[in-house]
This record gives C-alpha cells, structure tokens and sequence, in this order.
C-alpha cells in the first residue's frame, strides 16, 4: 500500500538492478573508484549510489542500487583477469587494471555519439509509410523524429509535457518549424498519460532519448500500450545501459531501460516479445502490442 502511494507521488524507491548490461557498466566502474582508494564490496555499492545521485533530479528511484550478487559477481571477474586484487575486505587495482582504464578512456574519444544512427535504425525499422498510417512521438522536444517522419510520409502527432526547465519552450518552436515546412505534423503540449485518457489510437508510438526522463516509466508504458491499435508497433530509441551509454551520457544512462528489463517489460504490459538493436551508444526497441493483450491501468 505505502509503495502504491510512492509511486503515485513519484516517490519510488530505487529497485536493485543487475543483468548483463549493469554488469558491463560495473566492470569498467569498479576500475575508476578503484583507480581513487581500495574499497570494500560494501563501500562500492554505497560509492555507486551516491555518484548516481544526480539521477533523482529526473526519477526519485533513479540512483544505481547494483545488485549484490552482481557486484560479486564482477569482482570475481576481474579478479581472475588480474585487474584487481584483495587485501583483507578491501579490493584495490592493479596496474593491469590500470592499463586496461586508460584503454576505456581512449576509446569514449575514438567513437562519437550515435544519435543520427539510432534515428536511422529506428526509421529502417518501420518500413514505409502506408496511406494514411498515424505516428505519435511521445517526449518529441523540437520534433527531432516527428519531422523525419512526416518527411516518410507519416501523419504525425508530437507531445512534449514541457517537464524540464530546458523543454518548456519545445513544443512551441516545434510549432514554428511545423508551420514552414508544410508536412502532415501537429504539434501539442501534453502528458502521454494524459492524452491516454482519450480516445486517441495510432498504428506507431515512437520515443527519442525521452524514456529516460519518464517520472514514471511503467506508467508511461502502460499509456503507450492504450495509444495503440491492437498489433500497432512501439518504437524507441533510448541511451544504451551498458559501457558505451556511460562513456558517452554519464549517470544518465543508467536511467534508461537494459535490454533485459524491456524484455522482462514489454510482455508484462500488453507488448509481445521486443527485439533490441544495438547502435552504438543507443539501444533501439521495437515492440508490437498483443492483439488480443490486456494494458495496464492508466
Ligand atoms: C531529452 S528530451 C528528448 C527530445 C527529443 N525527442 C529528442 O530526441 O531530441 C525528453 C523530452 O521528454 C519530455 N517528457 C518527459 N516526460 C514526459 C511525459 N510524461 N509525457 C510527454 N513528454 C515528456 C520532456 O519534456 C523532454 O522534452
């Protein structure tokens, strides 16, 4: 009941998180706290929820509370490949690890940030626009997919709820851009749960870079679930969880969605099975919602 009522006040607790992509991030995290001091396995996990703390500004559960198991795990891991070692409770680096640090920290400046691609990947995945085929792009900002949707022929909604300080302004000069360029695209300032509560369906919901600013996410999910046709197809593209995300979006990687949590997701709320792709530091997810499946509550 008193978690029922945190998550209505957007006050959620932070759950554990683990799988392959936290593992990833944890493998090169461990190095850099280790590279500052020695650390018990305690004090890392404390190290990383406090480093995460900035994430609260966008979620209140957003800080990183890694699972236990998974941090053993990982100290395991590069324990046996010498890159650390122990001494009583404390693990501190070695100068393999070391070495292996530098590598990561080379390679963030070797590769740029793929939002461009992800974009491409996203559009490749949807295949061309059929008369009359309705998308709804769900956090648009300035409309960054919604008007290289309409460019395929898509007739386009954007909703931005205007939540941050920077985006206050978007829908507006989306609105502007809109109005010169003449394609099949409209523009509103709204919540995706509020405008769930229409009548309001579409064949597509597509999200950019927006998932991970969602006060709520399991609420946003089961908002674009209702916004669906039965069989219509949910896209987005979202930071990576995993190594790259970090090198290139910091902390706030870690609020998007791990390719094994959308996969845990998605069939939980009404979506079949999702594929993900990777590209680059972006993780882009196609789901289509059941024909015959149940959303959940909005
Ligand atoms: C980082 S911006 C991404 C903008 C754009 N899609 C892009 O890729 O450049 C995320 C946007 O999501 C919007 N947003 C956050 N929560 C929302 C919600 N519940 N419903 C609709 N938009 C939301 C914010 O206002 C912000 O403009």
């Amino acid at each position: 009941m008193r978690r029922h009522r945190e998550r209505a006040m957007g006050r959620a607790r932070p759950e554990q998180r683990g799988g392959p992509s936290i593992r990833e991030f944890l493998r090169y995290y461990v190095l850099v706290l280790l590279d500052e001091k020695p650390f018990s396995a305690r004090n890392l996990r404390r190290a990383l929820r406090r480093r995460s703390r900035e994430n609260q500004q966008f979620r209140p559960s957003g800080v990183l509370l890694a699972s236990a198991r998974d941090l053993r795990l990982v100290l395991q891991q590069l324990s046996r490949q010498g890159l650390i070692e122990q001494s009583g409770d404390e693990w501190c680096l070695t100068g393999s690890g070391r070495e292996r640090l530098r590598a990561y920290e080379e390679s963030k400046d070797a590769n740029g940030t793929g939002k461009e691609r992800a974009a491409r990947k996203l559009l490749s995945l949807m295949g061309t626009a059929r008369p009359g085929e309705s998308t709804l792009d769900v956090g648009t900002g300035e409309g960054f997919l919604a008007f290289q949707l309409a460019d395929k022929g898509y007739r386009v909604l954007g909703i931005d709820s205007g939540s941050f300080d920077y985006s206050k302004e978007s829908i507006q000069s989306a609105r502007s851009k809109a109005q010169s360029c003449g394609g099949q695209v409209e523009f509103r300032k709204t919540s995706v749960a509020d405008l769930a509560v229409t009548r309001a369906s579409f064949d597509y919901v597509v999200t950019s870079q927006a998932m991970h600013c969602m006060k709520d996410q399991r609420q946003c999910l089961d908002a674009i679930c209702r916004l669906l046709k039965p069989g219509g197809t949910f896209l987005c593209m979202d930071f990576l969880v995993g190594l790259e995300g970090f090198l290139h979006h910091g902390w706030h990687c870690l609020l998007a969605i791990s390719r094994e949590e959308w996969r845990r997701l998605l069939p939980q709320r009404g979506f079949e099975e999702p594929d993900c792709h990777k590209a680059g530091d972006y993780l882009v997810v196609r789901a289509r919602r059941q024909l015959n499946g149940q959303c959940g509550p909005c």
